[in-house]
């Protein structure tokens, strides 16, 4: 992590954005991109699986369809395939020329989706992510918040992306529990943000938490 990320010359920095479905990460990392543009700052806004051509193919092949159509492992890979490519052809360049990279989603859903609540492959996931990936974001907002209402926001826009979408609350709260837990384990990167409130509040503490890692 640098402090001068952003900056021409210097490695970017590394943002991810998770928590449970609609708990409110795209709309946060895009509300964080447009400030950091209007201030003049070099970031692009990402997104898993997907953010580079041969990651978005794999992304409508993994949720799109029925969702028996592939077992946790053969997903666990279609993920790490989508990701490398993502870091190879997107991340790392950006990273490079001094961007920040702002993600909504990167390894961690794969260690809660896969590791978790898909499969209990969670030795795998970390396997292959030593393997193939080996990078993690320099900060990751964890948006927690309430279960049922996540549900109900994720429920009230619908897409045609609907694979992982319909779990049910008893899925929502072990995976709300399994992120806490995952921002325990890593503890340097994860700062958790209180998602029940209005956007406004969650994007400006979101601001000024990041200031606080990495002022401009
Ligand atoms: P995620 O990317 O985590 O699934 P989204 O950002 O897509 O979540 O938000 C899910 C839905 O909830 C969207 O319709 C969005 O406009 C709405 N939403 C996001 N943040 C809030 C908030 N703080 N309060 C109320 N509604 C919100
Ligand atoms: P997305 O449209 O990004 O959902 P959301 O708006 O809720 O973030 O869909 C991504 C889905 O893919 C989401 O349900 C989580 C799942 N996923 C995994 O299972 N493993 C992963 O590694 C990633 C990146 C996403």
């Amino acid at each position: 992590m640098t402090k001068a990320a952003g900056k021409p010359g210097t490695q970017g920095l590394f943002v991810s954005f998770e928590g449970i479905d609609g708990s409110g990460k795209s709309t946060q990392a895009r509300r964080l991109h447009e400030g950091l543009l209007a201030e003049g700052r070099q970031a692009v806004l990402t997104r898993e699986p997907g953010g580079s051509p041969g990651a978005e193919e794999i992304r409508a092949l993994v949720l799109q369809g029925d969702p028996d159509r592939w077992s946790a492992e053969t997903e666990l890979l279609l993920f790490t395939a989508a990701r490398r490519d993502h870091l190879e052809r997107l991340i790392r360049p950006a990273l490079a020329e001094g961007k920040m990279v702002i993600c909504d989603r990167f390894a961690d859903s794969s260690r809660m989706y896969q590791g978790l609540s898909r499969g209990d492959l969670r030795d795998k996931v970390d396997a292959l992510h030593q393997l193939m990936i080996g990078t993690e974001p320099d900060l990751t907002f964890l948006i927690d918040m309430d279960p049922a209402a996540g549900l109900a926001r994720a429920k009230a826009r619908a897409t045609e992306e609907e694979r992982f979408e319909d779990f049910g609350v008893a899925l929502q709260e072990r995976m709300r529990a399994g992120y806490l837990a995952l921002a325990e384990e890593f503890p340097a990167r994860f700062i958790v943000i209180d998602g029940n409130r209005p956007q406004d509040e969650v994007a400006a503490e979101i601001r000024a938490r990041l200031e606080e890692r990495c002022p401009a």
